[in-house]
C-alpha cells in the first residue's frame, strides 16, 4: 500500500495544501506529522476557499480521512474554530479526524511567551506569533502538556500547578495567563471537540493500521525553516522534511515517493536570509499576480526568483524522489525569468550550499531564460527540463492555478502540447 510523503522544498507557503488535496482521494488517510497553527494550506472545494491551519487537507466528498500526528503542537482553538467551518459546509465531517493522545499542546500562555520573547529579541524572527516555539520549547524542556492529560483531570492540574510556578518565575508579572485560565482554557476546548465528534487515537495502534493501507503525510513549512537544517535560527522549531514521519512510527524508507513542492519562484514570511530576493516594481508585480500574501498572518511576503542552490540542498536534506512545481501561471507573460544557478560564498562558487551558514553569505549567480506566454507554451516545457537538468528530480506535476483541479502530469502537459 502505497505512502507518500509532501513537502514545502522552499520557505513555506509552496502550495503544499493544494498539491496534497489533489492526490488525497487516491489515499485512505492523510497525516500532518509536525507543526501547528504557524501553518496555512490553502484549498478551494466547489468555488470556496478553506485555510487548514490543523487539519490535513482531505477532500470533503472523499472516503479519505486526516489523522494529526504527535509531532505536531496541537492548537486547540484553531482546531474547533476550522472544524466548525467544514461542519456548517459538511455535516458530521469532524468525525473523519483523528488526534494522537500523544501529541502536546499549544496553550494560552505559549502564545504570551511567543509575543514576549519576540518583541524583545535584537533581531525579530517575526513568528507567526501561534505560541509554537515555546510550546516546543516546553516539550524539549519536559514542561509540555500531552492532550492525554485533559482526560486526568487531577493529573492535569499538578501539572499545570508545576509549570506555572516555573513559568511565573521566569516571567514574572509579564506572563498575564493564569494557570487556572489554562484550564478553564482547556476544559471548553475538549467540551467543544467533544460536540464536534472528533476522534482520539492511540500512536501506537494507529501504527499497524497505517502499515495495512495508503498513507499521504502532508507535510508543513519548507525544508528551508527546519529547525536543523533550515536558515538557523530565521526557522519555525519543527522538523519541516520528509524524516518527520517518524513522529508517527514511520521511517523514511518506508516511503515510495517524497514530493518536494516549489514555486516556480520563490516566497519567503518573516525574517532571515534571502539569497535571490528582489525588490521594487518586479517584486510587487509577482506578489500581485501571485497574491502572495501570508495565509496565517496575511503579511506581505517577500518575494525572489527561483534558487537552484537551495533546491539541491532541499534535494538531498530531504531525501526527494520527485517535484511538484506550481504557480507557473503567475509568470505568465514575463519576457525574461531568472535563475540562480550558483551561490558565490566568500569567494568560492557553489553549486550546493555545504551548510545553513552558505545562506547568509551567498551572492546568487544568475542565468537567464526565455519566458513562456502560458503553460502550454514550450519555452514553458523548457524552464521546466532546465530546472530537472539542474537539480537532478524529475518534475512530475504541474500546478497552473489555486483550483484543485488546476493541476496535470507532466506527461499530460506534454500531450496537450502535441495536440494543440
Ligand atoms: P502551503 O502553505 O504550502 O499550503 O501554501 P499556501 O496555501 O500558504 O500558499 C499558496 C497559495 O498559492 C494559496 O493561496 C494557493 O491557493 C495558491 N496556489 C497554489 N497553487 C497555485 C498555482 O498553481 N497557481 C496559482 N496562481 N495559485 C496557486
Ligand atoms: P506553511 O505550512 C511560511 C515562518 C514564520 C517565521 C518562522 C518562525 O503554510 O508553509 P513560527 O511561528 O513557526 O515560530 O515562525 O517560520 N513560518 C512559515 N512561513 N509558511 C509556513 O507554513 C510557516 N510557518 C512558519 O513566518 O519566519
Ligand atoms: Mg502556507
Amino acid at each position: 500500500m502505497k505512502k507518500m510523503s509532501i513537502v514545502g522544498a522552499q520557505w513555506g507557503d509552496e502550495g503544499k495544501g493544494k498539491v496534497v488535496n489533489y492526490f488525497s482521494d487516491r489515499f485512505e488517510w492523510i497525516v500532518r506529522f509536525s507543526g501547528g497553527a504557524n501553518a496555512g494550506h490553502t484549498i478551494y472545494y466547489k468555488g470556496k476557499k478553506y485555510v487548514n491551519h490543523m487539519l490535513p487537507s482531505i477532500m470533503p466528498n472523499s472516503k479519505s480521512k486526516g489523522f494529526l500526528g504527535a509531532g505536531m503542537v496541537l492548537d486547540l482553538e484553531k482546531l474547533v474554530e476550522e472544524l466548525n467551518v467544514l461542519e456548517s459546509d459538511f455535516p458530521g465531517m469532524s468525525s473523519k479526524f483523528y488526534i494522537d493522545l500523544e501529541a502536546f499542546l499549544v496553550l494560552p500562555w505559549h502564545k504570551e511567551e511567543d509575543e514576549i520573547i519576540e518583541s524583545m529579541r535584537k533581531k525579530p524572527i517575526g513568528t507567526t506569533k501561534r505560541g509554537i516555539g515555546p510550546a516546543y520549547t516546553d516539550k524539549v524542556s519536559r514542561e509540555g502538556i500531552k492532550l492525554y492529560y485533559l482526560f486526568d483531570e487531577k493529573m492535569l492540574k499538578e501539572r499545570l500547578k508545576d509549570i506555572y510556578y516555573l513559568k511565573s518565575s521566569q516571567y514574572g508579572n509579564k506572563l498575564t495567563t493564569s494557570k487556572e485560565d489554562v484550564f478553564e482554557y482547556l476544559m471548553k476546548t475538549k467540551n467543544e471537540l467533544e460536540k464536534l465528534k472528533i476522534n482520539y487515537a492511540s500512536a501506537v495502534e494507529m501504527g499497524n493500521v497505517f502499515r495495512s493501507t495508503s498513507v499521504l503525510f502532508e507535510g508543513a513549512q519548507g525544508v528551508l525553516l527546519d529547525l536543523d537544517f533550515g536558515t538557523y535560527p530565521f526557522v519555525t522549531s519543527s522538523s519541516c522534511m520528509a524524516h518527520g514521519v517518524s513522529s508517527v512510527g514511520f521511517s523514511t524508507f518506508e516511503l515510495d515517493e517524497v514530493y518536494g513542492v516549489l514555486k516556480a519562484y520563490t516566497t519567503r514570511v518573516g525574517s532571515g536570509p534571502f539569497p535571490t530576493e528582489i525588490f521594487g516594481e518586479e517584486a510587487d508585480k509577482i506578489r500581485e499576480l501571485g497574491k502572495e500574501y501570508g495565509a496565517t498572518t496575511g503579511r506581505p511576503r517577500r518575494v525572489g526568483w527561483l534558487d537552484l542552490p537551495a533546491l539541491r540542498y532541499a534535494k538531498i536534506r530531504s531525501g526527494l524522489t520527485g517535484l511538484v512545481i506550481t504557480k507557473a501561471d503567475v509568470l505568465n507573460g514575463l519576457d525574461k525569468i531568472k535563475v540562480c544557478t550558483h551561490y558565490e560564498v566568500n569567494g568560492k562558487i557553489k553549486d550546493t550550499p555545504s551548510s545553513s551558514y552558505d545562506f547568509f553569505v551567498a551572492k546568487p549567480i544568475y542565468d537567464e531564460l526565455k519566458g513562456w506566454k502560458d503553460t502550454n507554451d514550450i519555452n514553458f516545457l523548457k524552464y521546466l527540463s532546465y530546472i530537472e537538468e539542474q537539480i537532478g528530480v524529475d518534475i512530475d506535476y504541474i500546478s497552473y492555478g489555486p483550483k484543485t483541479e488546476e493541476m496535470c502530469s507532466k506527461n499530460n502537459l506534454i500531450l496537450n502540447m502535441e495536440n494543440k
